[in-house]
Protein backbone atom coordinates (compact mmCIF):
# COMPACT_ATOMS: atom_id res chain seq x y z
CA UNK A 1 0.00 0.00 0.00
CA UNK A 2 1.13 2.93 -0.69
CA UNK A 3 -0.35 6.24 1.22
CA UNK A 4 0.48 10.45 -0.36
CA UNK A 5 -0.44 13.21 0.82
CA UNK A 6 -1.71 16.74 -1.54
CA UNK A 7 -3.32 19.78 -0.67
CA UNK A 8 -6.87 20.78 -2.90
CA UNK A 9 -10.02 20.50 -3.40
CA UNK A 10 -11.54 16.79 -2.95
CA UNK A 11 -13.62 17.16 -6.18
CA UNK A 12 -11.35 17.72 -8.55
CA UNK A 13 -9.00 14.13 -7.73
CA UNK A 14 -9.21 12.34 -10.64
CA UNK A 15 -9.69 8.38 -9.05
CA UNK A 16 -11.37 5.48 -9.22
CA UNK A 17 -12.66 5.59 -6.23
CA UNK A 18 -12.83 8.71 -3.53
CA UNK A 19 -14.28 7.88 0.10
CA UNK A 20 -16.95 10.34 2.01
CA UNK A 21 -18.25 10.53 5.65
CA UNK A 22 -21.58 10.61 6.69
CA UNK A 23 -22.68 10.58 10.42
CA UNK A 24 -26.30 8.91 11.26
CA UNK A 25 -28.55 11.70 11.02
CA UNK A 26 -27.54 12.65 7.37
CA UNK A 27 -24.73 15.45 7.50
CA UNK A 28 -22.02 15.33 6.12
CA UNK A 29 -18.08 15.43 6.59
CA UNK A 30 -16.46 19.39 5.13
CA UNK A 31 -15.27 17.23 2.29
CA UNK A 32 -18.30 15.31 2.27
CA UNK A 33 -20.27 18.63 1.80
CA UNK A 34 -17.82 19.96 -1.24
CA UNK A 35 -18.50 17.00 -3.16
CA UNK A 36 -22.25 16.54 -2.67
CA UNK A 37 -22.46 20.04 -3.67
CA UNK A 38 -20.45 19.12 -7.09
CA UNK A 39 -22.67 15.99 -7.52
CA UNK A 40 -25.93 18.33 -7.65
CA UNK A 41 -26.76 16.41 -4.40
CA UNK A 42 -26.80 13.15 -5.38
CA UNK A 43 -25.37 12.04 -2.04
CA UNK A 44 -27.30 13.42 0.22
CA UNK A 45 -30.66 12.38 -1.75
CA UNK A 46 -29.09 9.00 -1.23
CA UNK A 47 -28.97 9.27 2.72
CA UNK A 48 -32.53 10.78 2.07
CA UNK A 49 -33.19 7.50 0.90
CA UNK A 50 -31.99 5.49 3.31
CA UNK A 51 -29.28 3.88 1.25
CA UNK A 52 -26.49 3.83 3.75
CA UNK A 53 -26.72 1.34 7.13
CA UNK A 54 -26.17 4.20 9.94
CA UNK A 55 -23.70 1.66 11.86
CA UNK A 56 -20.77 3.00 11.96
CA UNK A 57 -18.37 1.36 9.34
CA UNK A 58 -21.25 0.71 6.87
CA UNK A 59 -20.62 1.25 3.10
CA UNK A 60 -22.74 3.07 -0.26
CA UNK A 61 -20.90 3.07 -3.77
CA UNK A 62 -22.37 5.85 -5.68
CA UNK A 63 -21.20 5.02 -9.44
CA UNK A 64 -20.17 8.12 -11.91
CA UNK A 65 -21.88 10.47 -9.58
CA UNK A 66 -20.77 13.32 -12.20
CA UNK A 67 -19.40 16.92 -11.58
CA UNK A 68 -16.56 15.27 -9.78
CA UNK A 69 -13.71 13.62 -11.01
CA UNK A 70 -13.95 10.24 -9.39
CA UNK A 71 -15.22 7.00 -10.84
CA UNK A 72 -17.07 6.20 -7.72
CA UNK A 73 -17.95 7.82 -4.55
CA UNK A 74 -17.43 5.53 -1.32
CA UNK A 75 -20.16 6.93 1.17
CA UNK A 76 -18.91 5.67 4.66
CA UNK A 77 -21.09 5.84 7.92
CA UNK A 78 -19.53 7.36 10.91
CA UNK A 79 -22.20 6.40 13.09
CA UNK A 80 -23.81 9.06 15.58
CA UNK A 81 -22.58 12.30 15.69
CA UNK A 82 -22.61 12.78 19.52
CA UNK A 83 -21.06 9.56 20.30
CA UNK A 84 -18.13 9.81 17.68
CA UNK A 85 -14.33 9.12 18.73
CA UNK A 86 -12.18 6.68 18.40
CA UNK A 87 -13.94 3.34 18.02
CA UNK A 88 -16.36 4.65 15.30
CA UNK A 89 -13.42 6.10 13.79
CA UNK A 90 -11.92 2.73 13.38
CA UNK A 91 -14.90 0.96 12.09
CA UNK A 92 -15.33 3.42 9.07
CA UNK A 93 -12.16 3.21 8.71
CA UNK A 94 -12.19 -0.49 8.67
CA UNK A 95 -15.30 -0.38 6.38
CA UNK A 96 -13.53 2.11 3.81
CA UNK A 97 -10.72 -0.83 3.94
CA UNK A 98 -12.78 -3.97 3.22
CA UNK A 99 -14.45 -1.74 0.09
CA UNK A 100 -11.50 -0.65 -1.09
CA UNK A 101 -9.97 -4.23 -0.75
CA UNK A 102 -12.65 -6.17 -2.88
CA UNK A 103 -13.81 -3.35 -5.10
CA UNK A 104 -12.74 -2.46 -8.45
CA UNK A 105 -10.71 0.51 -8.19
CA UNK A 106 -6.61 0.26 -7.90
CA UNK A 107 -6.58 3.73 -6.39
CA UNK A 108 -8.58 5.51 -4.08
CA UNK A 109 -8.47 9.51 -2.38
CA UNK A 110 -8.93 10.03 1.19
CA UNK A 111 -10.38 13.45 2.05
CA UNK A 112 -8.93 14.72 5.84
CA UNK A 113 -11.54 17.12 6.93
CA UNK A 114 -12.78 14.83 9.46
CA UNK A 115 -11.36 15.52 13.57
CA UNK A 116 -11.69 12.93 15.69
CA UNK A 117 -12.59 14.38 19.20
CA UNK A 118 -9.39 14.39 21.74
CA UNK A 119 -6.94 13.00 18.91
CA UNK A 120 -4.49 14.57 17.34
CA UNK A 121 -4.12 15.02 13.59
CA UNK A 122 -1.34 12.41 13.62
CA UNK A 123 -3.05 9.90 15.93
CA UNK A 124 -5.81 9.83 13.23
CA UNK A 125 -3.43 9.78 10.08
CA UNK A 126 -1.48 6.93 12.14
CA UNK A 127 -4.63 4.80 12.88
CA UNK A 128 -6.31 5.46 9.17
CA UNK A 129 -3.02 4.17 7.44
CA UNK A 130 -2.28 1.42 9.67
CA UNK A 131 -6.16 0.17 9.12
CA UNK A 132 -6.06 0.58 5.31
CA UNK A 133 -2.95 -1.12 4.51
CA UNK A 134 -3.60 -4.05 7.03
CA UNK A 135 -7.34 -4.18 5.33
CA UNK A 136 -5.37 -4.73 2.29
CA UNK A 137 -3.25 -7.81 3.78
CA UNK A 138 -3.94 -11.25 1.89
CA UNK A 139 -2.39 -14.25 2.30
CA UNK A 140 -0.78 -15.12 -0.76
CA UNK A 141 -1.03 -19.19 -0.69
CA UNK A 142 -0.09 -21.48 -2.23
CA UNK A 143 -2.94 -22.01 -5.31
CA UNK A 144 -3.20 -23.44 -8.84
CA UNK A 145 -4.40 -20.03 -10.30
CA UNK A 146 -4.30 -16.62 -8.78
CA UNK A 147 -6.47 -14.18 -9.20
CA UNK A 148 -4.67 -11.07 -10.40
CA UNK A 149 -8.51 -9.17 -10.86
CA UNK A 150 -9.13 -9.26 -7.15
CA UNK A 151 -6.11 -6.99 -6.07
CA UNK A 152 -8.56 -4.03 -4.47
CA UNK A 153 -7.02 -0.26 -3.79
CA UNK A 154 -3.34 -0.26 -4.12
CA UNK A 155 -2.75 3.62 -4.01
CA UNK A 156 -4.06 5.92 -1.62
CA UNK A 157 -3.78 9.84 -1.81
CA UNK A 158 -4.99 11.89 1.40
CA UNK A 159 -6.49 15.41 0.36
CA UNK A 160 -5.91 18.27 3.34
CA UNK A 161 -6.78 21.43 2.87
CA UNK A 162 -4.76 24.18 3.49
CA UNK A 163 -0.82 23.27 4.54
CA UNK A 164 0.70 20.04 4.57
CA UNK A 165 1.14 18.80 8.08
CA UNK A 166 4.24 17.00 8.81
CA UNK A 167 2.46 15.33 11.76
CA UNK A 168 -0.05 14.11 9.07
CA UNK A 169 3.09 12.81 7.03
CA UNK A 170 4.84 11.35 9.61
CA UNK A 171 1.65 9.07 11.04
CA UNK A 172 0.89 7.58 8.21
CA UNK A 173 4.58 6.76 7.79
CA UNK A 174 4.24 5.51 11.16
CA UNK A 175 1.01 3.28 10.76
CA UNK A 176 2.43 1.81 7.33
CA UNK A 177 5.15 0.81 9.28
CA UNK A 178 3.11 -1.07 11.96
CA UNK A 179 0.59 -2.82 9.45
CA UNK A 180 3.78 -3.83 7.24
CA UNK A 181 4.84 -5.78 10.53
CA UNK A 182 1.56 -7.04 11.36
CA UNK A 183 1.31 -8.04 7.96
CA UNK A 184 4.99 -10.35 8.66
CA UNK A 185 2.98 -11.42 11.88
CA UNK A 186 0.04 -12.68 10.21
CA UNK A 187 1.72 -14.33 7.42
CA UNK A 188 4.23 -16.36 9.86
CA UNK A 189 1.19 -17.14 11.88
CA UNK A 190 -0.63 -18.72 8.48
CA UNK A 191 1.58 -20.66 7.16
CA UNK A 192 0.99 -24.47 8.13
CA UNK A 193 3.08 -26.13 10.65
CA UNK A 194 4.98 -28.05 8.30
CA UNK A 195 6.28 -24.76 6.78
CA UNK A 196 6.52 -22.21 9.56
CA UNK A 197 9.17 -24.48 11.69
CA UNK A 198 11.58 -23.30 14.17
CA UNK A 199 13.93 -23.07 10.88
CA UNK A 200 11.67 -21.12 9.10
CA UNK A 201 11.09 -18.44 11.90
CA UNK A 202 15.24 -18.27 12.33
CA UNK A 203 15.58 -17.93 8.80
CA UNK A 204 13.03 -15.05 8.84
CA UNK A 205 14.63 -13.06 11.65
CA UNK A 206 18.37 -13.53 9.71
CA UNK A 207 16.50 -12.54 6.79
CA UNK A 208 14.87 -9.19 7.77
CA UNK A 209 18.03 -8.18 10.34
CA UNK A 210 19.92 -8.90 6.33
CA UNK A 211 17.17 -6.19 5.31
CA UNK A 212 17.50 -3.33 7.91
CA UNK A 213 21.22 -3.86 9.47
CA UNK A 214 20.72 -5.48 12.87
CA UNK A 215 22.45 -8.34 14.51
CA UNK A 216 20.71 -11.82 14.56
CA UNK A 217 21.98 -14.54 16.03
CA UNK A 218 20.28 -18.15 16.46
CA UNK A 219 21.51 -20.58 19.41
CA UNK A 220 20.97 -24.23 18.55
CA UNK A 221 20.38 -27.01 20.79
CA UNK A 222 23.90 -27.70 21.98
CA UNK A 223 24.20 -23.98 22.80
CA UNK A 224 21.16 -24.48 24.94
CA UNK A 225 22.23 -27.35 26.36
CA UNK A 226 25.44 -25.24 27.71
CA UNK A 227 23.47 -22.45 28.62
CA UNK A 228 21.56 -25.27 30.75
CA UNK A 229 17.81 -24.13 29.69
CA UNK A 230 16.63 -27.94 30.40
CA UNK A 231 13.20 -26.61 30.81
CA UNK A 232 12.69 -25.53 27.07
CA UNK A 233 14.90 -28.19 25.53
CA UNK A 234 12.45 -30.62 27.18
CA UNK A 235 9.51 -29.32 24.91
CA UNK A 236 11.35 -29.80 21.59
CA UNK A 237 12.48 -33.22 22.48
CA UNK A 238 10.02 -35.49 20.37
CA UNK A 239 9.84 -32.74 17.16
CA UNK A 240 12.09 -33.64 14.06
CA UNK A 241 12.71 -30.03 13.68
CA UNK A 242 15.35 -29.05 15.85
CA UNK A 243 14.01 -26.27 18.24
CA UNK A 244 15.76 -22.76 17.92
CA UNK A 245 16.47 -19.98 20.21
CA UNK A 246 16.56 -16.83 18.24
CA UNK A 247 17.99 -13.72 19.42
CA UNK A 248 17.49 -9.92 17.79
CA UNK A 249 19.49 -7.27 18.73
CA UNK A 250 18.59 -3.66 17.07
CA UNK A 251 20.78 -0.65 18.83
CA UNK A 252 19.41 2.63 18.27
CA UNK A 253 19.03 3.78 21.33
CA UNK A 254 22.94 5.10 22.54
CA UNK A 255 23.49 3.94 25.80
CA UNK A 256 20.10 3.58 27.06
CA UNK A 257 18.89 0.23 28.68
CA UNK A 258 17.17 -2.12 26.22
CA UNK A 259 13.47 -3.10 26.35
CA UNK A 260 13.43 -6.49 25.87
CA UNK A 261 10.54 -8.66 23.58
CA UNK A 262 10.13 -12.25 24.78
CA UNK A 263 7.96 -14.28 22.34
CA UNK A 264 6.33 -17.96 22.77
CA UNK A 265 7.52 -19.64 19.05
CA UNK A 266 5.30 -22.92 19.37
CA UNK A 267 5.43 -23.12 15.72
CA UNK A 268 2.97 -26.12 16.46
CA UNK A 269 1.72 -27.26 19.77
CA UNK A 270 0.16 -30.84 19.63
CA UNK A 271 0.26 -30.55 23.59
CA UNK A 272 2.43 -33.76 23.69
CA UNK A 273 1.86 -36.27 25.35
CA UNK A 274 -0.89 -34.79 26.97
CA UNK A 275 -2.23 -34.95 23.48
CA UNK A 276 -4.95 -32.41 22.72
CA UNK A 277 -7.96 -33.19 20.68
CA UNK A 278 -8.37 -33.02 17.43
CA UNK A 279 -11.30 -30.50 17.26
CA UNK A 280 -9.84 -27.23 15.52
CA UNK A 281 -6.38 -28.62 16.18
CA UNK A 282 -5.06 -26.78 13.10
CA UNK A 283 -5.22 -23.87 15.10
CA UNK A 284 -2.52 -24.51 17.16
CA UNK A 285 -0.57 -23.32 13.75
CA UNK A 286 -0.79 -19.93 15.38
CA UNK A 287 0.59 -20.97 19.06
CA UNK A 288 3.63 -19.33 17.59
CA UNK A 289 2.12 -15.56 17.36
CA UNK A 290 3.95 -14.34 20.51
CA UNK A 291 6.96 -15.12 18.59
CA UNK A 292 5.82 -13.99 14.97
CA UNK A 293 5.23 -10.61 16.82
CA UNK A 294 8.45 -10.15 17.95
CA UNK A 295 9.68 -10.81 14.67
CA UNK A 296 6.73 -8.15 12.95
CA UNK A 297 7.63 -5.33 15.60
CA UNK A 298 11.01 -5.46 14.78
CA UNK A 299 10.20 -5.00 11.21
CA UNK A 300 8.21 -1.84 12.20
CA UNK A 301 10.82 -0.82 14.75
CA UNK A 302 13.60 -1.16 11.85
CA UNK A 303 11.39 0.47 9.01
CA UNK A 304 11.33 3.58 11.27
CA UNK A 305 14.69 3.19 12.53
CA UNK A 306 13.25 4.37 15.88
CA UNK A 307 16.29 5.54 18.33
CA UNK A 308 15.40 2.73 21.21
CA UNK A 309 17.65 -0.22 21.79
CA UNK A 310 15.56 -3.46 21.51
CA UNK A 311 15.96 -7.32 21.95
CA UNK A 312 13.95 -9.76 20.52
CA UNK A 313 13.96 -13.09 22.38
CA UNK A 314 11.89 -15.97 20.25
CA UNK A 315 11.80 -19.67 21.51
CA UNK A 316 11.37 -21.15 18.37
CA UNK A 317 10.59 -25.08 19.25
CA UNK A 318 7.35 -27.28 18.01
CA UNK A 319 5.96 -29.07 20.89
CA UNK A 320 5.12 -33.23 19.40
CA UNK A 321 4.59 -36.61 21.25
CA UNK A 322 6.48 -39.34 20.73
CA UNK A 323 9.10 -41.68 22.22
CA UNK A 324 11.60 -39.22 23.03
CA UNK A 325 8.96 -36.98 24.34
CA UNK A 326 8.76 -35.40 28.34
CA UNK A 327 6.09 -37.34 30.03
CA UNK A 328 4.07 -36.16 32.93
CA UNK A 329 5.88 -37.01 36.40
CA UNK A 330 9.46 -35.50 34.29
CA UNK A 331 11.05 -33.48 36.82
CA UNK A 332 13.46 -30.85 34.52
CA UNK A 333 15.75 -27.95 35.83
CA UNK A 334 15.37 -24.47 34.24
CA UNK A 335 18.51 -22.26 33.27
CA UNK A 336 17.37 -20.33 36.30
CA UNK A 337 18.38 -23.85 38.44
CA UNK A 338 15.01 -23.86 39.36
CA UNK A 339 13.31 -26.93 39.27
CA UNK A 340 9.99 -27.98 37.50
CA UNK A 341 7.85 -30.96 37.61
CA UNK A 342 6.03 -31.33 34.63
CA UNK A 343 2.49 -32.42 34.98
CA UNK A 344 1.21 -31.49 31.86
CA UNK A 345 3.32 -31.67 28.80
CA UNK A 346 0.56 -29.24 27.23
CA UNK A 347 1.32 -26.41 29.54
CA UNK A 348 4.48 -26.23 27.23
CA UNK A 349 4.74 -22.37 26.49
CA UNK A 350 6.05 -21.25 30.08
CA UNK A 351 8.48 -24.07 30.07
CA UNK A 352 10.00 -22.71 26.90
CA UNK A 353 9.23 -18.87 28.31
CA UNK A 354 11.08 -19.34 31.68
CA UNK A 355 14.56 -20.00 30.56
CA UNK A 356 14.15 -17.34 27.66
CA UNK A 357 13.41 -14.78 30.74
CA UNK A 358 16.59 -15.87 32.75
CA UNK A 359 18.22 -15.65 29.47
CA UNK A 360 16.84 -11.78 29.47
CA UNK A 361 18.94 -11.13 32.77
CA UNK A 362 22.13 -10.69 30.75
CA UNK A 363 20.97 -7.68 28.69
CA UNK A 364 20.37 -5.51 32.34
CA UNK A 365 17.02 -4.46 30.44
CA UNK A 366 15.01 -1.44 30.88
CA UNK A 367 11.85 -3.81 31.35
CA UNK A 368 11.22 -7.12 29.41
CA UNK A 369 7.28 -7.93 27.66
CA UNK A 370 6.72 -11.63 26.98
CA UNK A 371 3.91 -12.07 24.32
CA UNK A 372 2.57 -15.55 24.33
CA UNK A 373 -0.29 -17.58 23.64
CA UNK A 374 -0.26 -18.60 26.60
CA UNK A 375 -3.89 -20.24 28.15
CA UNK A 376 -6.92 -20.99 26.85
CA UNK A 377 -7.93 -19.77 30.29
CA UNK A 378 -7.60 -16.12 28.77
CA UNK A 379 -9.95 -16.56 25.91
CA UNK A 380 -12.54 -17.18 28.49
CA UNK A 381 -11.87 -14.69 30.78
CA UNK A 382 -11.40 -12.01 27.72
CA UNK A 383 -12.85 -13.62 24.81
CA UNK A 384 -10.99 -12.11 21.36
CA UNK A 385 -11.61 -8.35 22.70
CA UNK A 386 -8.75 -7.86 24.81
CA UNK A 387 -5.33 -9.54 25.07
CA UNK A 388 -4.22 -10.08 28.96
CA UNK A 389 -1.65 -7.99 30.74
CA UNK A 390 0.10 -9.61 34.13
CA UNK A 391 3.11 -7.21 35.65
CA UNK A 392 4.98 -6.79 38.43
CA UNK A 393 5.58 -3.64 37.81
CA UNK A 394 1.92 -1.05 37.93
CA UNK A 395 3.57 2.07 35.74
CA UNK A 396 5.11 -0.49 33.21
CA UNK A 397 1.12 -1.88 33.24
CA UNK A 398 -0.10 1.67 32.65
CA UNK A 399 2.33 2.25 29.88
CA UNK A 400 0.98 -0.89 27.74
CA UNK A 401 -2.82 -0.20 28.66
CA UNK A 402 -2.90 3.02 26.82
CA UNK A 403 -0.77 1.80 24.16
CA UNK A 404 -3.68 -0.72 24.12
CA UNK A 405 -6.61 2.06 24.18
CA UNK A 406 -4.69 4.23 21.86
CA UNK A 407 -4.92 1.59 18.95
CA UNK A 408 -7.80 -0.23 20.04
CA UNK A 409 -5.19 -3.11 20.18
CA UNK A 410 -6.54 -3.30 24.36
CA UNK A 411 -5.48 -5.29 26.59
CA UNK A 412 -7.07 -5.84 30.37
CA UNK A 413 -5.13 -6.53 33.44
CA UNK A 414 -5.16 -9.38 35.76
CA UNK A 415 -3.88 -9.64 39.21
CA UNK A 416 -0.69 -11.28 39.90
CA UNK A 417 -0.67 -11.76 43.74
CA UNK A 418 0.86 -14.74 45.60
CA UNK A 419 -2.21 -16.30 46.99
CA UNK A 420 -2.18 -18.10 44.10
CA UNK A 421 1.22 -19.71 44.64
CA UNK A 422 0.01 -22.63 46.15
CA UNK A 423 -1.68 -24.00 42.66
CA UNK A 424 1.64 -24.27 41.27
CA UNK A 425 2.92 -26.65 44.42
CA UNK A 426 4.76 -29.93 43.75
CA UNK A 427 5.64 -32.88 45.91
CA UNK A 428 8.88 -33.34 43.54
CA UNK A 429 10.41 -30.04 42.60
CA UNK A 430 10.19 -26.12 43.14
CA UNK A 431 7.29 -25.92 41.18
CA UNK A 432 4.81 -27.71 39.25
CA UNK A 433 3.91 -26.47 35.52
CA UNK A 434 -0.32 -26.75 35.97
CA UNK A 435 -1.94 -24.52 38.25
CA UNK A 436 -5.83 -26.34 37.62
CA UNK A 437 -8.83 -25.40 36.52
CA UNK A 438 -9.21 -22.34 38.46
CA UNK A 439 -7.68 -18.93 37.13
CA UNK A 440 -5.40 -20.21 34.37
CA UNK A 441 -3.62 -17.32 33.17
CA UNK A 442 -3.31 -16.59 36.40
CA UNK A 443 -1.14 -19.10 37.26
CA UNK A 444 0.51 -19.02 34.12
CA UNK A 445 1.86 -16.01 34.85
CA UNK A 446 2.74 -16.33 38.16
CA UNK A 447 4.92 -19.45 36.92
CA UNK A 448 6.71 -17.16 34.98
CA UNK A 449 7.18 -14.46 37.54
CA UNK A 450 9.22 -16.64 39.18
CA UNK A 451 11.68 -16.15 36.60
CA UNK A 452 11.57 -12.13 35.99
CA UNK A 453 12.47 -11.02 39.55
CA UNK A 454 15.64 -9.49 38.29
CA UNK A 455 13.60 -6.65 36.69
CA UNK A 456 10.48 -4.90 35.57
CA UNK A 457 8.10 -7.13 33.74
CA UNK A 458 4.75 -7.91 31.43
CA UNK A 459 3.26 -10.54 30.56
CA UNK A 460 0.64 -10.76 27.15
CA UNK A 461 -1.47 -13.44 26.95
CA UNK A 462 -2.85 -13.53 23.08
CA UNK A 463 -4.00 -16.81 23.41
CA UNK A 464 -7.76 -15.03 22.30
CA UNK A 465 -6.21 -12.24 20.55
CA UNK A 466 -3.64 -13.68 17.85
CA UNK A 467 -5.74 -15.38 15.82
CA UNK A 468 -9.41 -15.74 14.93
CA UNK A 469 -11.57 -18.80 14.35
CA UNK A 470 -14.54 -19.54 11.57
CA UNK A 471 -15.12 -18.08 8.29
CA UNK A 472 -12.22 -15.58 8.51
CA UNK A 473 -9.57 -17.97 10.18
CA UNK A 474 -6.42 -16.31 10.06
CA UNK A 475 -4.20 -14.72 12.07
CA UNK A 476 -4.67 -11.05 13.32
CA UNK A 477 -1.34 -9.54 13.46
CA UNK A 478 -2.42 -8.46 17.11
CA UNK A 479 -0.52 -6.83 19.38
CA UNK A 480 1.96 -5.82 17.07
CA UNK A 481 0.06 -2.25 17.36
CA UNK A 482 -0.20 -2.08 21.11
CA UNK A 483 3.68 -2.92 21.01
CA UNK A 484 4.85 -0.73 18.93
CA UNK A 485 3.03 2.13 20.44
CA UNK A 486 4.43 1.20 23.42
CA UNK A 487 7.51 1.35 21.54
CA UNK A 488 6.52 4.56 19.87
CA UNK A 489 6.15 5.84 23.32
CA UNK A 490 9.70 5.06 24.54
CA UNK A 491 10.95 6.44 21.20
CA UNK A 492 9.02 10.11 21.85
CA UNK A 493 7.23 9.87 18.28
CA UNK A 494 3.55 8.73 19.65
CA UNK A 495 1.24 10.65 18.60
CA UNK A 496 -1.99 10.61 20.87
N1 LIG B 1 -1.15 -22.93 23.28
C1 LIG B 1 -2.00 -23.30 24.33
C2 LIG B 1 -2.95 -22.19 24.76
C3 LIG B 1 -4.03 -21.83 23.78
C4 LIG B 1 -5.27 -22.42 23.87
C5 LIG B 1 -3.81 -20.87 22.82
C6 LIG B 1 -6.26 -22.04 22.97
C7 LIG B 1 -4.80 -20.50 21.92
C8 LIG B 1 -6.03 -21.08 22.01
C9 LIG B 1 -1.16 -23.66 25.54
O1 LIG B 1 0.06 -24.24 25.28
C10 LIG B 1 -1.93 -24.66 26.32
O2 LIG B 1 -2.16 -25.71 25.82
N2 LIG B 1 -2.32 -24.29 27.52
C11 LIG B 1 -3.07 -25.14 28.35
C12 LIG B 1 -2.52 -25.00 29.74
C13 LIG B 1 -3.06 -25.97 30.72
C14 LIG B 1 -2.66 -27.37 30.34
C15 LIG B 1 -2.52 -25.59 32.07
C16 LIG B 1 -4.53 -24.72 28.29
O3 LIG B 1 -4.80 -23.52 28.17
O4 LIG B 1 -5.38 -25.59 28.32
MN1 LIG C 1 -0.08 -26.32 24.99
ZN1 LIG D 1 0.92 -23.77 23.48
Amino acid sequence: MEITVVTGAPEKQKTGVLAIGAFADGTLTPAGQAIDAAAQGKVSAALRRGDLDPAAGSTLLLHEPGGVAAERVLVVSLGKRESFGDRPFRDAVAGMAKAFANGKASDAVLPMTLAVPGRSPGWCAETAARILADGGYRFDYPRQQKDESKKGVQKIVVVTAGTADPEITAGIRRGLAVAEGMALTKDLGNLGGNVCNPAYMAETARALGKEFGFEVEVLERGDMEKLGMGSALSVGRASLSPCKFIVMKYSKGGPAKPIVLVGKGMTFDTGGVSLKPSANLDEMKYDMCGGGTVIGVFKTVARLGLPINLIGLVMAVENMPGGNASRPGDVVRSMSGQTIEILNTDAEGRLVLCDALTYAERFSPDCVVDIATLTGACVIALGAHASGLMTNDDALAAELLTSGAETGDRAWQLPLWDDYWPQLRSNFADMSNLGGPAAGSITGALFLSKYTKAYRWAHIDIAGTSSVSGPDKGATGRPVPLVSAFLFGRAGVRAS
